[in-house]
Formats: C-alpha cells, sequence, structure tokens
C-alpha cells in the first residue's frame, strides 16, 4: 500500500472512532466551557475526540506534525506529513442536542492537502477524498451539482464567533444572498457545508473568519468532487479558511460578484 493510501485508511480509522465518541455522548451531560466569546463553546466531547486521535498519531506516526483546535499534538515546520484536525465540527450544535455535526482530518504531505476526511456519526456518512483520486461519500463517487442559476441555488454560510461584536460580520453578503438565492442554510458545521457543496446537496457554501481545521478536509473535498473553492477575489484558497467561498464552479463567479458588491 502506498503511504498516501495508508494514511488515509489511518484517517478514516480515527475520523470513525472520535465520531463513536459523539454518538455515544450526545445528548448526555458533558461539561461546556467558553474560549474567544460567550458563543464560542468547547465541550469535554471536543477534548476526548482530539486526546484519541492526537494519542494514536503519536503512537502510530511520530514523526507527522499536528494542527488541532484544541491545542493537542505538536505542529513542526520540518515534518513531511501534517494533519490538520477538527475533533468536533458543529460544537454548538453538539451542545444543544442539534443533530449536525462531524470529524473533520485533513492530512498534508509538504504544505499541499493530500487526502481529506470528514465523518458525521449520527448519519453514519463518511466523506473523504485524496489528491487526483476523486471524493467519496461512504466509498460511492460523489460530485457537485450542475446548477448555474444563483435563484435556483441552495446555498449556506455561517457566522464567526466574533459576530457579537466585529462589524466585519458577514451579515451584509448574509442579506444579499437571501434575496438572491432559491434558499439559504445556516446549519453549523463548515466541514459538513462543504462535504454538501461537494455531494451536491448544497450548490455552493460562504464564510469568513474560518480556521485551517475548518477546511483543511473539506476544501479537498470539494476539488476532487469538481468544485471550486477560493478566496473572496477568486484566488485559490490558501488553506486558512479567512475567506471560504465553495461552489459547484458554475456558480462561482456569480458567488464573487455578489460577495464583492
Ligand atoms: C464552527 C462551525 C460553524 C462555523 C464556525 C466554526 P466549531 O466550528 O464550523 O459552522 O460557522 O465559524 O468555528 O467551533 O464548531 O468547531
Ligand atoms: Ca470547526
Ligand atoms: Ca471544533
Amino acid at each position: 500500500m502506498s503511504e498516501v493510501a495508508s494514511v488515509r485508511v489511518l484517517a478514516e480509522r480515527l475520523a470513525r472512532a472520535a465520531g463513536a465518541i459523539q454518538r455515544d455522548r450526545y445528548e448526555t451531560s458533558f461539561s461546556v466551557r467558553t474560549k474567544t466569546a460567550a458563543i464560542d463553546l468547547v465541550t469535554e466531547v471536543d477534548h476526548a475526540c482530539e486526546s484519541l486521535i492526537v494519542e494514536t498519531l503519536a503512537a502510530e506516526r511520530p514523526r507527522d506534525a499536528i494542527l488541532a483546535e484544541e491545542g493537542g499534538g505538536e505542529d513542526r515546520a520540518d515534518a513531511a506529513w501534517r494533519w490538520v484536525i477538527d475533533p468536533l465540527d458543529g460544537t454548538m450544535n453538539f451542545a444543544h442536542g442539534y443533530p449536525r455535526f462531524c470529524v473533520s482530518i485533513g492530512v498534508e504531505r509538504e504544505g499541499i492537502a493530500q487526502v481529506g476526511v470528514v465523518y458525521d456519526p449520527l448519519l453514519d456518512e463518511l466523506f473523504a477524498a485524496v489528491r487526483g483520486q476523486g471524493a467519496t461519500r461512504n466509498g460511492r463517487p460523489i460530485r457537485v451539482s450542475h446548477e448555474r442559476e444563483i435563484g435556483r441555488a441552495l446555498l449556506a454560510t455561517g457566522f464567526a464567533y466574533d459576530v457579537h461584536r466585529s462589524a466585519d460580520d458577514n451579515v451584509d453578503h448574509f442579506a444579499r444572498f437571501v434575496k438572491r438565492a432559491r434558499g439559504l442554510r445556516r446549519d453549523g458545521s463548515a466541514a459538513l457545508d462543504l462535504c454538501y457543496v461537494a455531494a451536491g446537496r448544497l450548490d455552493g457554501y460562504w464564510e469568513l473568519k474560518l480556521h485551517a481545521w475548518d477546511v483543511a478536509a473539506g476544501n479537498l473535498i470539494v476539488e476532487e468532487a469538481g468544485g471550486r473553492v477560493s478566496d473572496f477575489e477568486g484566488r485559490p484558497s490558501r488553506g486558512d479558511g479567512r475567506q471560504t467561498v465553495a461552489s459547484n464552479r458554475h456558480l462561482h463567479d456569480a458567488m464573487i460578484e455578489v460577495l464583492r458588491q
């Protein structure tokens, strides 16, 4: 097996194992704390998922670098492989018992995304992509939609945790798209939003101020499903998530035009 294939197998195993923790702890009692703002939550389940992933990687791939949202692992510049992990994407949903959250694991080699895995434990849906090999849902190939008209498109977005205090709050973009699109969703998991673009369930998605762990897997899954990911100027995504537009490709320029108005 090639190294990238074994990385994919491991990423899928870790995503399923962390997802099993989420499924077990969903709608039970767990501690919830705040982070950067009163609306920015972290639960003990986020930490349990991250510990499982980081400890397994330390044992099985000790030379790899790790960037994990809750601070576990070690991000080293000299490592060839880097794992970029959101142990629980959709924490607010999880904390409220709203059934939409996932595990997201992206793996880069020399700074270029190679593998992306996103696992939704309640629907038991595993989205995966390997660079150059397409994207799948539960092993079956997925493709973006064919929609070319914003007026017939179902779009999604999200709001950053500084939305109460920042003027750069995405409300202006939201107001413009809500008047143009067929439908607009804010469902609380950036990684799943990206996978839904990849699977053709959404035609497009945009968000500001995401982080690398939100998009590391999903961006690759969108691109491998035939979609496009860029910043708000249409430049290729740098992978930091600060400005993310993902689409079926056909709607991309029209979405950017709306974002820039
Ligand atoms: C959040 C979710 C949400 C998005 C936020 C993210 P978290 O991630 O992806 O959909 O709108 O910007 O921070 O905190 O649940 O991992
Ligand atoms: Ca996240
Ligand atoms: Ca998270």
